[in-house]
């Protein structure tokens, strides 16, 4: 049954838009009085709202009496969303000004979380997860990938993967797996970083294609994680075995980015400290360059260079990180918002951002766009002027969400 949703003050289908470089606000396609046809999920035209009347006189129409701005859903392509507990003492601790050192020697840190995971059972964290899945998907975000990486053991990142895998059951977004098995050598582990990595190869990984719970591995490439060169490695032969790869990449210190671009993988996340010539290694290549300004946000840090990797060239994605330590706000468009006046970002390209630049970052070809044929994820915005979006920072948020043309808000 065909379905017919509008009309809509203005269609944004971001369609017809570069996946690299810059973008002005009159690159954007914005369909006035606009219509979206969808049938079994899937998106069948995008066109005033009229012609599509005419075209589908057979149609059931979802009448919209308010002005209302409809996008692509967007991707959240880089969170951390499975875990217990808080880290609110790490943080009331760094505001105060304490330094990294000795928040974690006060117990805070990554390890902290894995500490609490470890622990959880997995009902809980499929709850946790679904819950924040939940929170994401009333606030636009329709595709969400997870990573593990608070287990850091057998049992515990399988127990992380499974979750993730039941909580896609419980929630109407897409969840997309990662295993970050690699976040950092867990302190009750003896032996050496590659000893560790090694094992994450021969153990680990395998159980994952087995089971179905991951396809794609991620790293930590930090002087606190893992070396460049352990990480090249891990990440040709996580590769050679299948599995797609992504890389937080200059967080605090350069040189993960040179990793992920020399190895091919899919996206290099975080770059904070990115210098020119990490700039120019994305802008040349196909590794999506995803910034995190939660986690800029967070930890009281500068953003990512994104205004100099966008005139460079580079394909610029925008994620939010949502986890515990760093990055515990978890709203993906107040922290776009943000941070787009302050590296003066087009609106264009901050959507694009959140759409049809972060679907390469997850291998998504039916998504981000208004496209027949995509998915039909969608959400609309109160309003006549799609530029009210990030004037409110992010405080207005949709009004109407569809997950795959079912309607869950
Ligand atoms: O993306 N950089 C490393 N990992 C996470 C933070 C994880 C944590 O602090 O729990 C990040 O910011
Ligand atoms: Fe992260």
């Amino acid at each position: 049954m065909n379905i017919l949703i509008g009309p809509f003050s203005q269609i944004l289908p971001m369609t017809g838009i570069p996946l690299k470089g810059t973008l002005q606000d009159e690159d954007l396609t914005v369909i006035e009085k606009g219509g979206i046809v969808v049938n079994d999920g899937r998106i069948v035209a995008v066109a005033p709202y009229k012609e599509l009347l005419q075209q589908y006189p057979d149609c059931e129409v979802h009448f919209i009496d308010q002005p209302m701005v409809l996008l692509p859903g967007f991707i959240d392509c880089h969170t951390h969303i499975c875990y217990d507990g808080n880290r609110s003492r790490d943080y009331a601790m760094r505001i105060a000004g304490k330094s990294y050192l000795e928040i974690a020697r006060a117990g805070g840190g990554i390890w902290d979380s894995v500490t609490k995971t470890r622990v959880a059972d997995t009902v809980t964290l499929v709850e946790n997860t679904v819950a924040r899945a939940n929170r994401h998907l009333q606030e636009g975000v329709t595709t969400i990938e997870v990573k593990s990486g608070y287990g850091l053991n057998m049992e515990s990142e399988l127990k992380m993967l499974r979750a993730i895998q039941q909580a896609g059951l419980h929630t109407a977004a897409t969840l997309i797996p990662t295993c970050l098995a690699a976040h950092m050598k867990p302190r009750d582990y003896t032996g050496t970083e590659d000893e560790y990595l090694q094992w994450a190869l021969d153990e680990l990984l395998p159980v994952l294609k087995q089971e179905s719970l991951a396809s794609r591995v991620d790293i930590f490439i930090e002087e606190t994680a893992f070396s460049a060169a352990a990480s090249t490695t891990y990440l040709q032969k996580a590769m050679q075995q299948g599995f797609a790869a992504t890389v937080h990449a200059d967080q605090f210190s350069a040189g993960g980015a040179e990793v992920a671009v020399n190895t091919g993988a899919l996206s290099a996340d975080h770059l904070e400290a990115s210098t020119q010539k990490e700039i120019d290694l994305l802008a040349r290549s196909s590794t999506v360059a995803v910034v995190l300004p939660g986690a800029s946000l967070g930890l009281g840090m500068q953003y990512a260079p994104a205004r100099k990797l966008l005139n460079a060239g580079a394909c610029v994605a925008i994620a939010s990180d949502w986890n515990p330590g760093s990055a515990p706000m978890g709203d993906l468009l107040i922290q776009a918002a943000v941070m787009s006046a302050a590296e003066k970002l087009s609106t264009a390209e901050v959507l694009a951002a959140l759409t049809l630049r972060a679907a390469p970052a997850l291998q998504l070809q039916d998504a981000g766009q208004l496209i027949t044929g995509f998915v039909a994820d969608l959400q609309a915005y109160p309003t006549a002027d799609y530029r009210d979006i990030l004037y409110y920072q992010g405080k207005m948020k949709p009004a109407m969400v569809w997950k795959k043309g079912e309607k869950v808000k």
